[in-house]
C-alpha cells in the first residue's frame, strides 16, 4: 500500500492502529484519513483535548489558498478562553518539525493546516497508480462486519427511472434515471451489494384501453419496429376517441335521451372489462399485455445502455400479486389502519397519527369501491415483497418531489403495520422539476428524442472545427456521448431539490462548467499521454521530487481529496458534490498546461509531469464514471 510510505515518515504510526483508533478512518484508501488521524494525534498533545473529539472537528477548506484542513477552535469546547486566543496559543505550540504538516496559521479563531508537499506527492501519485480505477472507492464501507469480510456485504435496493408504458418518458423519469444510476454506482463503489430495480407503471384500466386500441388499429410491424412510439400513438388516439365519446354521451344525456345502452358499450366500459380480464388472468389478455411490456422493456434497455445503466429487475405495478394485496388489506383492516368510506377503503391518518403530521398525511384511498387496488396499495405490497425477497439493509426510492406525500404515506403505513424497522430502512430521494423541456421534432418528450436532438446539436458544433473533426474516429458516436454528457451534467449541476430550466444552448456549450467542457478536459489531459509516448514503467519510476511548481503541487493536493470527496458524497447523496470537485480539477489542470509542459521538457521532468497528469486523468475518469458518464479520449 503506497500510503504506507507516508505513514513510515511518522515515528510509531501504523495504518491499522489509526483505523482502529478512529471511527470510519480508512487511511489505506483515503489519504485525508491519514492526515486527519495524524493531526488529531498531534493536536491532542498540543491542546490536551481527547483526539476522538478532534478527529471529526477537522474540516475541509473551500479552496486551496485557505489550506488543506481547518479547525474551528470552538469545536473542541475548551471553556474559559477566547477561541482566537486558543487558536494563537495552539499554533505556537504546534511542532515546527512535524513530518506531514507545515506549521499552521491563525485566521481569527481558525487554525489552518497545509500538508507538507514532498511526502504528499511521494505518497499520492503512487497510490493512484496502484489503485487506478479503484482509487476513490472504499469497499469495506458496505461490509456487514468491517472486521470480517466473510460475513458478506450489506444489500442496497435502488429503485429508479420507473417510467409508464405507452406514456412519454418525461423529465421526472429522466432525472430519476440520472440520479438513481449515480446513487447505485456510489453505493457499489462503497462495497454494498446493490440491486437496481425499475418499477414500471404498467397496470391499470388505461392498459385495458391500450389493448383495445391495438385490437382496432394495431400494426404488427410498427409494434415490433418501434413499440414505444406505436403504443404511445395508439394510446393518444384511443384516448381522444374516448373523450369525444364521453362528450357525446353527456350531450345526449342532457337532451334527455336514455344513454344506458351507450354507456354499457362505451370505450370506457370496454376498457374496464378488458382490464378486468387482465386482473382475472385471462391468458389471451395477459399474453397480449405481456408482449407490449416486453417489447417496451427491450427498447428501454437499449436507451439505458446508452446511459451506462442496467437494471437487475424490471418490476412494476403489474407484478404485485393480487393475493399479497388482499392479505395486506385484511391486515390493515384488522389493525384499524383503514376504514370504510362511501364503499371505498381509506386511511384516515388524522386518526392514526397525532398532531399536525396526521393532518399532513391526508386521507388516501387504498381500495376503490369496485374493489380495485391503487398505486399506494401496490407500493405497500411491493415494499414488503421486496423486503422478503431481498432482505435489504437499505432501500432508496428515486422519485420526483411531487410524490413526497405518497412516499410519506407509504412509509407510515408500513410503520403502522408493525414494521418500524423496515420503514426505517427506506428512504425517498427526491428532486425538483425540469422546466422548459421540449424537442425540436415535436412536443412529445421521449428520452430517445431528447438524446437525439442533443447529439445532433453536438455534432453540428463538432463540425465547426474541421481539422479536429477529422481526427475523431467515430464522430456520430462521440456526438452521442457528448450529447448525453450535456444532459446529465446540466441535470447534476445544482442540488437535486432545485428546479432547473432545460437549456439546450447552455448545456451543449464547450464554455462554462458543462458536460462537453468536462469531456474536453478529460480528452485533453489524455492527449498529453498520447503525445509523450511514455510507458507505465516510465511513469512508475519517475522522480516525483521534480514536481516543485505551485501548479503541480495544487493538482496533487486536489487529487488527494478525491476519496474524501466520495466519502462526503455518501453523506450528501448529491451528484453536485462530485461535479463541483471535478470542475475544480479541470480548472486547476487547464491553468497548469502552460506552466508544466510535458512534451519538449527534459526527459526526467517529462516523466514526472506525465505521472502527475496521468494521475489526474485517472481521477477525472473515475469521477466521471461514478456520475455515469463515459469519458471520451478524443
Ligand atoms: N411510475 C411512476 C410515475 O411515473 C413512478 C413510480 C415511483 N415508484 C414507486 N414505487 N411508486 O409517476
Amino acid at each position: 500500500i503506497p500510503i504506507e510510505r507516508l505513514a513510515q515518515q511518522v515515528k510509531g504510526m501504523s495504518l491499522d492502529a489509526l483505523a482502529e483508533k478512529y471511527p470510519n478512518c480508512h487511511p489505506a484508501v483515503n489519504p485525508f484519513d491519514l492526515y486527519r488521524a495524524h493531526l488529531s494525534n498531534v493536536l491532542a498533545d498540543v491542546t490536551g483535548v481527547d483526539p476522538k473529539i478532534i478527529y471529526p472537528s477537522l474540516q475541509w477548506t473551500t479552496s486551496l489558498d485557505k489550506g488543506d484542513m481547518v479547525l474551528a477552535t470552538p469545536a473542541l469546547r475548551v471553556k474559559g478562553q477566547k477561541p482566537d486566543e486558543l487558536a494563537k496559543q495552539w499554533v505556537e505550540k504546534f511542532p515546527g518539525n512535524d513530518p506531514l504538516f507545515e506549521k499552521p496559521t491563525v485566521v481569527s479563531y481558525f487554525m489552518a493546516f497545509v500538508f507538507r508537499t514532498t511526502p504528499l506527492i511521494q505518497a499520492v501519485i503512487p497510490m493512484i497508480q496502484h489503485y487506478g480505477p479503484e482509487y476513490g472507492r472504499n469497499k469495506c464501507l458496505g461490509l456487514k462486519d468491517p472486521k470480517d469480510p466473510s460475513k458478506g456485504k450489506k444489500r442496497m435496493i435502488v429503485e429508479f427511472s420507473s417510467p409508464n408504458i405507452a406514456k412519454p418518458f418525461h423529465a421526472g423519469h429522466l432525472r430519476s434515471t440520472i440520479i438513481g444510476g449515480f446513487l447505485a454506482n456510489l453505493y457499489d463503489g462503497a462495497g454494498w451489494d446493490v440491486k437496481r430495480i425499475n418499477y414500471l407503471g404498467d397496470w391499470g384500466k388505461q392498459y385495458g384501453l391500450l389493448a383495445l386500441a391495438y385490437e382496432k388499429y394495431g400494426d404488427e410491424e410498427a409494434l415490433t419496429n418501434d413499440p414505444i412510439n406505436h403504443l404511445f400513438q395508439l394510446y393518444v388516439r384511443i384516448n381522444s376517441e374516448m373523450s369525444a365519446e364521453k362528450e357525446q354521451i353527456e350531450k345526449r344525456k342532457q337532451d334527455g335521451e336514455d344513454v344506458t345502452a351507450l354507456e354499457a358499450d362505451s370505450l370506457d366500459e370496454q376498457a374496464r372489462r378488458y382490464f378486468r380480464s387482465m386482473t382475472d388472468r385471462d391468458p389471451a389478455a395477459l399474453a397480449r399485455w405481456k408482449r407490449f411490456r416486453d417489447l417496451s422493456i427491450t427498447r428501454y434497455q437499449a436507451t439505458y445502455a446508452r446511459l451506462n445503466i442496467h437494471f437487475d429487475e424490471y418490476s412494476g405495478e403489474s407484478q404485485v400479486p393480487e393475493a399479497a394485496m388482499a392479505k395486506v388489506s385484511q391486515e390493515m383492516e384488522a389493525k384499524g389502519i383503514c376504514k370504510e368510506d362511501k364503499g371505498a377503503q381509506i386511511v384516515d391518518f388524522s386518526e392514526l397519527v397525532p398532531g399536525k403530521e396526521g393532518k399532513r398525511l391526508e386521507k388516501p384511498i387504498v381500495r376503490k369501491r369496485d374493489g380495485t387496488a391503487l398505486y399506494l396499495t401496490r407500493d405497500i405490497s411491493e415494499l414488503l415483497g421486496r423486503h422478503e425477497k431481498y432482505e435489504f439493509d437499505h432501500m432508496i426510492y428515486v422519485v420526483a418531489s411531487a410524490q413526497d406525500l405518497h412516499l410519506k404515506q407509504l412509509f407510515k403505513i408500513i410503520e403502522l403495520l408493525g414494521h418500524k424497522e423496515i420503514a426505517a430502512k427506506c428512504q425517498h430521494i427526491n428532486f425538483g422539476l425540469v422546466l422548459g423541456m421540449s424537442t425540436r421534432k415535436g412536443t412529445v418528450k421521449f428520452l430517445d428524442d431528447i438524446l437525439r436532438d442533443v447529439a445532433d446539436k453536438m455534432h453540428e458544433t463538432m463540425k465547426k472545427n474541421e481539422t479536429k473533426y477529422s481526427q475523431v474516429e467515430n464522430p456520430s458516436a462521440t456526438a452521442d456521448t457528448l450529447g448525453i454528457s450535456s444532459v446529465m451534467v446540466q441535470d447534476m449541476s445544482g442540488k437535486r431539490i432545485n428546479n432547473y430550466t432545460f437549456n439546450m444552448d447552455a448545456m451543449t456549450s464547450f464554455e462554462g462548467d458543462t458536460g462537453p467542457y468536462l469531456q474536453y478536459a478529460h480528452a485533453r489531459v489524455f492527449s498529453i499521454r498520447r503525445k509523450a509516448n511514455l510507458t507505465d514503467e516510465d511513469l512508475a519510476t519517475a522522480d516525483l521530487s521534480l514536481l516543485t511548481e505551485p501548479h503541480a503541487i495544487n493538482i496533487v493536493r486536489l487529487i488527494a481529496q478525491w476519496p474524501d470527496t466520495v466519502q462526503n458524497t455518501l453523506r450528501t447523496l448529491e451528484p453536485t458534490t462530485v461535479l463541483t470537485y471535478l470542475f475544480k480539477m479541470t480548472h486547476a489542470l487547464s491553468s497548469s498546461y502552460d506552466q508544466l509542459q510535458v512534451v519538449g521538457s527534459e526527459r526526467e521532468l517529462m516523466k514526472a509531469r506525465m505521472a502527475l497528469y496521468d494521475a489526474a486523468h485517472t481521477v477525472l475518469g473515475n469521477g466521471m464514471r461514478l456520475l455515469g458518464l463515459s469519458p471520451v479520449e478524443r
